[in-house]
């Protein structure tokens, strides 16, 4: 079938884009071994040699097998293995398990993706015609977004993972030699924000792609506040832990106040502190450290603190008189004049649990699992980090975590009533 000239682009760029999305998966496992790339080191994180295949498995399950005619899956196997959570996709290798597959090798997920990646570029080259084209290409968006979200945690989970290992090595090391910034952090400034009825959410598909979480827009009603201009800082966070933050209940709410107990929480999840056995297993002194991507690092008082939980943060807001945004406070700030750090520093928590909006309406198909069915008991971060792939978020964008959650690149942001 002959396609026509608009799709024929549109399709042309859509090649492109795949191409550069699953190549961008690969270079982050790249610096990793074979051993790396098969340890789970907690339920909630991955194993990287897993994310490779089940980005995979999604594009071959929700893309191939209904819309590439003769299309013969890799291994019939790998249904069982890589599939996540999709009830409506059958049973699955349970989720705790991961870490424990040690074949398929990396070499044969390598070849995994090359065989689905072959396909679907045939797809997209020749194989859909027009009817087909309507129903593709938002799949082929959606997978797209999909493995970019398991290319930060990729990088999450094995930051975790490592942090698990006594020689606390380096994911990659650093192009440079580590900086340290200024003791003091500037002086955060008070951004008034006006209070009424402001717009909210996506546009849908004619403003781009968006995660269906993200819709309807619809009006939500803001009270005057004030907002901060940044981030809060390693420098800040320092001064509440050493303001005793850690060790006050009244400062916590009352389920953070028992991760603190059970958890023996201290600190921010990769700070290591002079005291730490494993800083001096490697022979290191001073003040904080900490563990990155790039292996110990002297801590920097002006970058944005992150790995903290929705409990730590809304701890530290407490402790400097403030309260955390609301989503849609944060979405209503975007734009404001003399505001910073919005994004690709850390995802800011906000005080908003992850509910449906108005009119909410999920996916069609098997995609109708991707966010509705977990929105209960986790809370909305804002922004993106500096892990999320450059042009994966929107102001709209919406991420959540349950609330003790803290591997992930996580910071805040600070608000307060006026
Ligand atoms: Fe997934």
């Amino acid at each position: 079938m002959t396609l026509s000239r608009p799709i024929t682009q549109a399709a042309s760029a859509l090649r492109d884009k795949f191409r550069d999305v699953r190549a961008a998966s690969l270079a982050l496992a790249a610096p990793l071994s074979a051993e790396d790339q098969c340890i789970q080191s907690m339920p909630d994180a991955s194993p990287t040699k897993w994310h490779l295949a089940h980005t995979t498995w999604f594009f071959e399950t929700v893309l191939l097998q209904p819309y590439a005619t003769g299309y013969r899956p890799f291994d019939v196997r790998f249904h069982y293995l890589f599939n996540s959570y999709y009830e409506t996709l059958g049973p699955r290798h349970p989720r705790p398990q991961r870490g424990l597959l040690t074949r398929p090798s990396v070499d044969e997920v390598h070849a995994y993706r090359s065989h689905v990646d072959e396909a679907v570029l045939a797809l997209l080259d020749s194989g859909a015609g027009e009817r087909d084209w309507a129903a593709i290409e938002p799949i082929v968006a959606l997978g797209l977004h999909h493995e970019q979200q398991h290319q930060e945690l990729l990088l999450t989970d094995i930051l975790h993972a490592l942090s698990c290992n006594p020689l606390l090595p380096a994911y990659r090391p650093a192009a440079g030699p580590a900086l340290r910034l200024a003791a003091v952090p500037p002086a955060m400034r008070w951004l008034p924000r006006p209070g009424g009825v402001v717009q909210v959410g996506h546009e849908g598909p004619q403003q781009g792609f968006a995660f269906d979480n993200e819709t309807p827009r619809h009006a939500a009603l803001l009270q005057p506040h004030a907002i901060a201009d940044r981030l809060v800082s390693c420098g800040d966070y320092a001064q509440f832990i050493a303001d005793g933050g850690y060790q006050r209940p009244e400062l916590w709410l009352s389920d953070g106040w028992a991760a603190v107990q059970t958890q023996g929480w201290r600190h921010p999840a990769y700070w290591l502190a002079a005291d730490d056995a494993r800083l001096e297993a490697q022979q290191q002194q001073g003040d904080w450290q900490v563990f990155s991507l790039h292996g110990v690092r002297p801590m920097e008082a002006d970058a944005p603190v992150s790995q903290l939980s929705f409990y730590e943060a809304a701890a530290y807001a407490e402790w400097a008189g403030a309260r955390l945004p609301t989503e849609f406070e944060w979405e209503a700030a975007f734009d404001a004049p003399g505001i910073s750090q919005m994004t690709g520093h850390v995802w800011q928590w906000t005080r908003s649990s992850y509910d449906p909006y108005p009119g909410f309406r999920p996916m069609p198909g098997i995609a109708a699992e991707y966010n509705g069915k977990f929105m209960v008991g986790q809370l909305v971060l804002r922004g993106g980090s500096v892990a999320t792939p450059a042009g994966h978020t929107r102001p709209s964008y919406r991420n959540f975590f349950p609330p003790a959650a803290r591997w992930q690149f996580s910071g805040l942001r600070l608000a307060k009533d006026v």
